[in-house]
């Protein structure tokens, strides 16, 4: 899924044929989809691209729609040690580019869950000097 036409339109042109995979033009933080209606939602960055009410709804809904038991993988920036060489360039291009990604290295995305609704488990790795992260959050 992703809220952009020519998103999906360069996903499509990569992805092979497969019937199991269908591209749905949509908004994570509002999703048509019942509840627990997946085995597994893959949130792959997109939380540094939303400002932080839309950022709470994506994760609210990613909740909502994956099953008891199911799992929520999501990849994305993360505050990099303090030695890291990309750490300067990094805020930079944050600054200019992507004026939501701060939080995620300010934050914990665990704070931007729902109080009602909080995963069974949360296995957090972080990658290339702690600049990615990825969160396994089982429902
Ligand atoms: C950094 S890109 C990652 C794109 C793709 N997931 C990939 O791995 O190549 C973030 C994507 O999130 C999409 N996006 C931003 N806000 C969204 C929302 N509310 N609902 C769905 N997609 C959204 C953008 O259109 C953009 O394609």
């Amino acid at each position: 899924m992703d809220i952009l036409p020519i998103q999906l339109k360069n996903l499509a042109a990569k992805l092979p044929a497969d019937e199991r995979v269908a591209l749905l033009q949509g908004d994570s933080s509002s999703l048509a989809c019942p509840d627990a209606s997946y085995d597994q939602v893959l949130l792959f960055f997109l939380l540094h691209e939303q400002p932080e009410a839309v950022r709470r709804a994506t994760l609210a809904e990613a909740l909502r729609v994956t099953r008891p038991g199911g799992k929520i993988v999501i990849v994305d920036y993360h505050r990099p040690r303090p030695w890291h060489p990309l750490r300067l360039l990094m805020t930079g291009v944050f600054r200019k580019l992507e004026p939501y990604a701060m939080d995620l290295w300010q934050n914990e995305i665990e704070a931007f869950m729902p109080e009602a609704v909080r995963p069974a488990a949360i296995e957090k790795l972080t990658y290339y000097g702690g600049l990615y992260q990825k969160l396994v959050l089982t429902r």
